[in-house]
C-alpha cells in the first residue's frame, strides 16, 4: 500500500489544493477531477447535466476550435474568451469549470478548416434545485406534470443508471441522478432547459433529482490497496465549532462514502431529518463533509479509500465523546455564515514557502504505483 502523507501548518489555500489534486490525479489515473462527456461524431446530441460539476467535452481530434452559442440572442456564437469558466484543454477538448445554468447552449467542435466534428446541446440543470429522495425512507420522486403550453407537453424525470454501491461487504448506499425532460406526444424528449430556453417561464417541476437506496454487494479484489492521502491536523473553527472536509475526486457522478471513526455516515440518516452529527453536502454529492466532532474521517470513492482526515492532536485528545450535536437546519445557517471562511482542513504547500511539506510515500505490496514527489 502506498500512502501520500500531506502534513501542514496552519490553513489551506486553494492553489495548494490544486497542486494536491494534480499530484493525486497522476497517482490515480482512473479518476479525474472532471467528468468526461462525449457525443457521437458529426451528430448533434442533447445532454442534460448538473450545474456546479466540472465536465470535459471531448472531441475526437486535437487541433480544434470550439464555438459556444447560447440559445437566446439569435443563436450567434459568443467569443469563448469572454466566458470565464470555459477553456480549451491541451488535448483539444473543452473544459467547463463549475458550469452555471447559463452555460446551457450549443457547443460545436470544429476542425482547423472550420468543419464541424461534433456538437453538443447541453442543459446544465440547476443543482441548487436538486430534489433528493431516499427509497428506504418511503420518499417519492417527483411526478409527471403536464405543462399545457400548446402541445400537451409532459415534464418528467429521465433517470440515469444506478451508480455502484458506495460500500462493499457491509450495507452501503447507491444513488442515481434524474434529469428534467419535456416530451410532446410523438416527439423525442428534450432536456427542460433546452426546451424552455428563452420562454421566461417558471415551473416548480423543472428541477433535477437524486434518488438513494440501500444496497449490499460483496467485495471483489483489493479494497484498500490504493494510494490515499492523509490530511493531518484539521481543526474545528472556534466560531462555529465545525470544519469542512473535502474528499478529492468525489463527485455527484460517482459513488462516495464517508466514515467517522469507522462508522458509516449515510444519506438515510441525513435525509430522514433526524439529528445528525455530520452533514454531507447534497449539492456536491457528498464531496464536502461538515463535521462538528474531532474524529478520524475517511472517504471512499468508487469503494476505494481516497483520503483520511485526522483532527489536531489537542482536539483529538479532548474527552469529547462521539455524539450527535446539531440539527441539519441549524447547521445550514451556520454554513451560510461561514461561506467565506477559510477552509479549516490543512493542506500541503509547495516549496516550503508557506508551510512545510512532508511527502512520505510508504509502500507495501498491493499496488505497484509509487508516488514520486520531488
Ligand atoms: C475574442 O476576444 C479576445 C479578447 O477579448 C480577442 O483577442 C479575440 O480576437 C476574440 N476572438 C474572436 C474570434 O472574435
Ligand atoms: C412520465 O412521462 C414519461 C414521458 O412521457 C413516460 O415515459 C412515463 O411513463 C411517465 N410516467 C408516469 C408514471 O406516468
Ligand atoms: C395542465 O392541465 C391539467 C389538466 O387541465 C392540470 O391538472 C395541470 O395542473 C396543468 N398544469 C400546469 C402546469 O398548469
Amino acid at each position: 500500500m502506498c500512502r501520500l502523507v500531506a502534513s501542514t501548518q496552519p490553513s489551506s489555500q486553494s492553489t495548494m489544493l490544486t497542486i494536491l489534486w494534480t499530484l493525486l490525479s497522476s497517482a490515480l489515473p482512473v479518476l479525474g477531477p472532471h467528468t468526461p462527456v462525449s457525443c457521437p461524431k458529426a451528430k448533434e446530441c442533447f445532454l442534460a447535466l448538473l450545474s456546479s460539476h466540472d465536465v470535459l467535452l471531448e472531441c475526437t481530434i486535437s487541433d480544434t476550435n470550439w464555438l459556444f452559442s447560447r440559445l437566446s440572442g439569435g443563436g450567434k456564437p459568443v467569443n469563448l474568451s469572454s466566458v470565464s469558466n470555459i477553456r480549451k484543454s491541451p488535448e483539444g477538448g473543452l473544459h467547463i469549470h463549475n458550469p452555471l445554468p447559463s452555460n446551457t447552449g450549443l457547443y460545436q467542435c470544429l476542425d482547423k478548416y472550420g468543419t464541424q466534428v461534433t456538437s453538443y446541446k447541453i442543459d446544465f440543470q440547476d443543482i441548487t434545485k436538486l430534489h433528493a429522495t431516499h427509497t428506504n425512507l418511503g420518499q417519492k420522486p417527483l411526478m409527471n406534470e403536464t405543462l399545457n403550453l400548446s402541445h400537451r407537453e409532459v415534464v418528467y424525470t429521465q433517470w440515469g443508471p444506478w451508480q455502484r454501491c458506495n460500500n462493499c461487504g457491509r450495507q452501503g448506499e447507491r444513488k442515481r441522478l434524474g434529469y428534467c425532460y419535456i416530451k410532446e406526444p410523438l416527439e423525442e424528449p428534450v432536456p427542460c432547459g433546452l426546451y424552455l430556453w428563452g420562454a421566461n417561464m417558471f415551473y416548480a417541476r423543472i428541477r433535477p433529482e437524486m434518488q438513494v437506496e440501500i444496497c449490499f454487494v460483496g467485495c471483489q479484489g483489493h479494497l484498500t490497496g490504493g494510494d490515499y492521502v492523509i490530511f493531518d491536523n484539521f481543526k474545528l473553527t472556534e466560531e462555529s465549532g465545525s470544519a469542512r472536509l473535502t474528499c478529492p475526486f468525489a463527485s455527484i457522478y460517482r459513488p462516495v462514502h464517508w466514515e467517522a471513526d469507522n462508522s458509516p455516515l449515510t444519506w438515510q440518516d441525513q435525509l430522514s431529518g433526524q439529528t445528525v452529527s455530520t452533514i454531507m453536502d447534497l449539492h456536491s454529492g457528498g464531496q464536502h463533509l461538515k463535521v462538528f466532532q474531532p474524529a478520524t474521517y475517511r472517504c471512499f470513492v468508487e469503494q476505494e479509500l481516497i483520503a483520511q482526515f485526522n483532527p489536531t492532536e489537542r482536539q483529538s485528545k479532548a474527552q469529547n465523546p462521539w455524539q450527535p450535536r446539531i440539527q441539519p437546519d441549524k447547521a445550514d445557517s451556520v454554513l451560510r455564515r461561514l461561506k467565506l471562511m477559510v477552509l479549516s482542513i490543512s493542506v500541503l504547500a509547495v516549496g516550503g514557502l508557506l508551510c512545510k511539506v512532508v511527502f512520505r510515500p510508504v509502500c507495501g505490496k498491493k499496488r505497484s504505483q509509487v508516488l514520486l514527489v520531488k
